[in-house]
């Protein structure tokens, strides 16, 4: 399915309804260009598994945040990492095969690590007026 939303606010909203759907152990990838809106997306996923309590930030010098949610979410953020074997050293698969839900902006920076588990994937495109959204991968 895809949707079309206008603003940050209406992102926000639409994430914190999709985060009801997400289960533990899910590994959902952000697909989408600079300031596509991953990040945004992810802050609602935060909210709404916080009951509002908790906000997310970018994880731009960390590769990883942790949120204490229900379930708890590792928000990744692949787009500075020179190799996957960064991602190895920090024990990616421990957070993979977690019963958390990892959440992942820039996947196309890990292609042999993601390809080790199942996959749900948003993508998110800049579009006149707002952003588009394809759930799983449909165009
Ligand atoms: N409909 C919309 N949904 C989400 N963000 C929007 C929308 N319209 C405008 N924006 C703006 O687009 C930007 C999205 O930034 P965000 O940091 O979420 O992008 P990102 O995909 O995480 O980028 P990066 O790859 O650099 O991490 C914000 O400045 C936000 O205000
Ligand atoms: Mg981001």
């Amino acid at each position: 399915m895809e949707i079309i939303l206008k603003t940050e606010k209406d992102t926000i909203e639409f994430a914190k309804k999709f985060s009801k759907q997400l289960k533990a152990g899910d590994v959902l990838l952000l697909d989408g260009d600079l300031g596509a809106g991953k990040t945004v997306f992810t802050k609602g996923l935060v909210l709404g598994l916080s009951g509002g309590k908790e906000i997310a930030i970018s994880p731009t010098f960390t590769i990883v945040n942790e949120y204490n949610t229900t379930p708890k979410l590792y928000h990744f953020d692949f787009y500075r990492i020179k190799s996957e074997d960064e991602l190895v050293a920090i024990g990616i698969e421990e957070y993979l095969f977690s019963d958390a839900i990892c959440v992942v902006e820039w996947p196309e920076r890990a292609p042999n690590i993601l390809s080790m588990v199942k996959t749900k994937t948003v993508k998110i495109l800049k579009v006149d007026g707002g952003r588009k959204i394809i759930l799983n991968g449909e165009e």
